[in-house]
């Protein structure tokens, strides 16, 4: 909730104090690749909170239109569209929730950062905080496989839980199992917007490899196979940090 609102609002999860590691990790990886659901898988098992920006201007929808800021109208705009939000507004939102970054429990960055100016300032807001990354998660997975998880995924329009319709269906067809919900396909995940965010993603996210590699944090990790194969394959590599 912190993450997702900002500002002042008070973390509903506080973290055990009692982990035996605070993870801080980057997940990156092109659209529709499964950063969201090892994040969730990652989240219930190391402790620390999944934080995406994707999932706060997908939050920002549901205010009434007098609550969200220029900025934030303006980004669900490029977001439909499936271009990048400019950096500017992706790094306020992030400096307004510096508080989830400095969290004890650590923090899972799913969706940011997408490019090289957003990941310097990163780096430049995590060694002001003296936080520092853990590692840099790179999932990769063929090109059709991905088209195929994005045009199957079907979001619930309340809580917002995801599934697949091959990979992960309901139980009653349209319906969420958790809380009656409607699934609906997400605007962004129709072929059009599928290949703009396909394209960002090459030029602008795709460098960020050899920016961490740089720095000795990136891991790059198949993500083929079912959701529980690859988080093991996670944690076969999270064990060299440990
Ligand atoms: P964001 O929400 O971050 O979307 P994304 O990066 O495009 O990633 P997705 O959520 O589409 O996919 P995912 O990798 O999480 O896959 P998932 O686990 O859901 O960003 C959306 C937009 O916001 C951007 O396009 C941009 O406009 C804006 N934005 C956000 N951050 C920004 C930033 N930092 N800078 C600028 N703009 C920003 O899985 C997909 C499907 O596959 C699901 O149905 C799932 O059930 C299924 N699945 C998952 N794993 C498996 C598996 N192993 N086997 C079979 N099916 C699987």
């Amino acid at each position: 909730m912190a993450w997702l609102k900002g500002g002042e609002v008070l973390c509903s999860t506080p973290p055990s104090k009692l982990a035996r590691r605070v993870w801080r990790l980057v997940l990156l990886g092109a659209p529709g690749v499964g950063k969201g659901t090892q994040a969730e898988l990652l989240s219930e098992r190391l402790g620390a909170c999944q934080l995406s920006t994707g999932d706060v201007f997908r939050a920002a929808k549901c205010l009434a239109e007098g609550e969200r800021s220029p900025a934030l109208e303006a980004a669900m705009h490029y977001m439909v569209r499936g271009e990048l939000v400019p950096d500017d507004t992706v790094l306020g939102i992030i400096r307004e929730r510096t508080r989830c970054l400095r969290c004890c429990g650590g923090f899972l960055l799913d969706g940011f950062p997408r490019t090289v100016a957003q990941a310097e300032a990163l780096e430049a807001l995590l060694k002001k905080e003296k936080v520092p990354l853990t590692a840099v998660l790179n999932y990769e997975l063929p090109i059709d496989q991905i088209v195929a998880r994005l045009s199957g995924r079907r979001t619930c329009s309340k809580c917002k839980a995801v599934f697949h319709m091959a990979n992960k269906p309901p139980r009653v067809k349209d319906i969420c199992d958790h809380c009656g919900g409607q699934l609906i396909q997400r605007e962004d995940d129709r072929p059009e917007s599928v290949r703009v965010r396909m394209a960002a993603y090459e030029k602008s996210t795709r460098p960020l490899t050899d920016f961490y590699k740089k720095r000795g944090l990136l891991v790059t990790i198949k993500a083929e196979g079912s959701p529980e194969e690859i988080y093991q394959r996670t944690q076969m590599v999270l064990e060299r940090f440990n």
